[in-house]
């Protein structure tokens, strides 16, 4: 072997005896954790939230569009907490931001409550409305009906956004629900101008609204053309909707003349949802996944969004290696293998906790991790069919992301959406509310891929009420010097773009580079490794198809990543909003 090589050799042994020698370390819970089992990189227990007498911070949002920024701002100086500024980024967003979250929408919100350190998980996911069957979208051969999953009212789950508006409001905000939905309710009712990404967005799928005449009205031009970018765009209908949840709470979503206006077009356009369905459906307050990685504490979203879980599973396995020692292509060969073997637990054991059983505890297990990591070759890409316990494939693409700190030290990371770009394209006459369609994020059938081309299992199949298996990761990322809170839309990419963020973070990376950081991917199945233009070098584009991993560059960028950064010692917080989007990030 000549010398360089075998340089590079003790290198990689080191490496992987390292990983070998670490087995375990990480868990559910970090803090619940014997000493005895904890990682040696895992020095000290990372605290929740920040050490007390530090110094003083500016509050910071940052969203998908400026003018959802814009209206937590207004809220925050209103003297509401970032409970109530997330009330209305969100409800901004569903008004100026229409490809990519609405009330009929739904997500999740990672909150952290600094005067208590409670980290908790608003469960907002749409359902399934009652009368969904497993087969729904089959034809009578048991074939998949083309868009059925994705088109039209039939595609629509139950809404969530509404439902975690008011506990938001009403459990962790300052203000009335009324108040933080006024700057919403402004924009629908005087308008606001057309930018260019929604111009382009709207182009895209100008058929689809040509379909839905509501959707049209709004959104294209009396010929049915689009209109010119900077045309202002008014919401009448959508202002109504908002002011019934205003002075009525959810109950003016869920009940009354709105929900009888939803289910009524709903049904006419072929849906079924009932009176019913609307008026049961609750938002879940569930425990994040909690773990830690390099020292620092990991907190994220639970089931069912799959983000915590398959990130704790992908950091975990990470935690054996010491990626800052090893070189770039290794370090990224690594990483996909993490990735890949992560993204396959997804699609086996993930689903609605309410209805399957999710060993999370396995799953995020440090010994659990041990023996994937166990299965990496420093040298080779494993192909994805070696890895036991191929099933089916599950769930499916444009949702937005918004993190957000105020001056006492609260967070909110959170991801909303209505799955594909304007939901189903269907606007519900009466309503002004485009539906979603993320019931193609259920598996409508065994091995078949959704729109985003991911695998799932059993777990993730359609029954009555159940929440579809979701991507979305919003993250709080802890070390003892300083907080990140991150998360982004993206589909089934969603969890290692955050897995990306939080290597970067912890790398010291400043969050502008975070955002604008080029990205890989790799989800077990297809078994390719799909990049962006210049996450690879010509390097390492050689040394890991030699490992035999089959690169895609992809023809898009992916993601639309806002973070907000705070470090304890200078006080000094960075917002980031990504340079893929339009939005915009703010410090106060
Ligand atoms: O919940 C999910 O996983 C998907 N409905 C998210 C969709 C998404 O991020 C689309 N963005 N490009």
């Amino acid at each position: 072997m000549p010398k360089k090589d075998r340089g590079s050799a003790v290198r990689l042994s080191r490496l992987f005896a390292s990983a070998l020698l670490a087995g375990v370390g990480l868990a559910l819970s970090y803090a619940a954790l014997p000493a005895s089992v904890q990682h040696p990189v895992a020095l000290a227990t990372p605290a929740a939230g920040a050490p007390t007498g530090i110094i003083a911070h500016p509050a910071a949002i940052a969203s998908g569009h400026p003018l959802a920024t814009r209206a937590g701002q207004e809220i925050l100086a209103a003297g509401g907490n970032a409970f109530d500024a997330a009330v209305a980024v969100s409800a901004a967003l569903a008004v100026v931001e229409p490809c990519c979250s609405g009330l009929s929408g739904g997500g999740f919100y990672l909150l952290h409550r600094d005067a208590d350190h409670l980290d908790t998980v608003i469960d907002a996911r749409e359902k399934a409305p009652g009368g969904a069957t497993r087969d729904m979208y089959l034809d009578s051969a048991g074939k998949p009906i083309p868009h059925a999953s994705t088109g039209g009212p039939l595609a629509a789950g139950i809404p969530g956004e509404p439902a975690a508006f008011e506990y938001l409001a009403r459990k962790f905000g300052k203000l009335s629900l009324k108040q933080s939905l006024q700057p919403a309710i402004r924009l629908a009712r005087d308008g606001f101008p057309l930018d260019e990404r929604i111009h382009g967005v709207i182009g895209f799928k100008r058929d689809v609204l040509l379909r839905s005449p509501d959707a049209a009205h709004v959104w294209l031009t009396p010929s049915g053309a689009v209109p010119d970018a900077g045309t202002i765009i008014k919401q009448q209908q959508l202002a109504a909707t908002l002011e019934a949840l205003a002075n009525d709470g959810a109950r003016g979503f869920y009940t009354g003349h709105v929900a009888q206006d939803l289910v009524a077009g709903v049904r006419a356009g072929g849906g079924i949802w009932t009176l019913a369905d609307l008026a049961a459906y609750k938002v879940v307050e569930r425990k994040p996944i909690i773990g830690s990685y390099r020292g620092a504490r990991i907190v994220s979203a639970s089931p069912p969004a799959s983000g915590g879980v398959v990130l704790m599973d992908e950091l975990n396995i990470l935690s054996g290696f010491d990626l800052q020692k090893a070189n770039p292509a290794l370090r990224k060969h690594l990483v996909i293998e993490a990735m890949r073997r992560a993204y396959r637990d997804r699609a086996i054991y993930l689903g609605d906790p309410d209805f399957v059983q999710i060993p999370v505890a396995m799953l995020t297990s440090a010994d659990y991790a041990a023996g994937q990591r166990g299965s990496i070759r420093p040298d080779k890409a494993m192909p994805s069919e070696m890895l036991p316990g191929v099933e089916e494939p599950s769930s499916g693409p444009h949702t937005t992301h918004f993190s957000i700190l105020d001056a006492a030290g609260n967070r909110v990371a959170a991801t909303i959406s209505l799955n594909l770009y304007l939901g189903s394209g269907f606007m519900v006459p009466k309503t002004g509310v485009m539906l979603n369609n993320t019931m193609d994020d259920f598996s409508i059938k065994q091995a078949t891929q959704n729109a985003f081309g991911l695998v799932g299992g059993t777990a993730n199949a359609i029954a009555p009420n159940k929440r579809s298996l979701s991507s979305m990761t919003p993250t709080f990322v802890e070390t003892p010097h300083g907080v990140m809170i991150v998360g982004t839309p993206g589909g089934s990419y969603i969890i290692n773009m955050v897995l990306l963020g939080t290597l970067n973070y912890l790398d010291g990376m400043s969050a502008a580079d975070i955002v604008r950081y080029p990205r890989y991917h790799h989800q077990y199945l297809p078994d390719e490794v799909d990049y962006e233009k210049g996450a690879l070098s010509a390097d390492e584009i050689r040394t890991l198809e030699g490992e035999g991993h089959q690169l895609r560059e992809s023809s898009r960028q992916w993601g639309n990543m806002q973070v907000i950064t705070w470090d304890f010692a200078s006080g000094r917080v960075e917002a980031a909003s990504d340079p893929r989007g339009a939005g915009e990030g703010l410090v106060y």
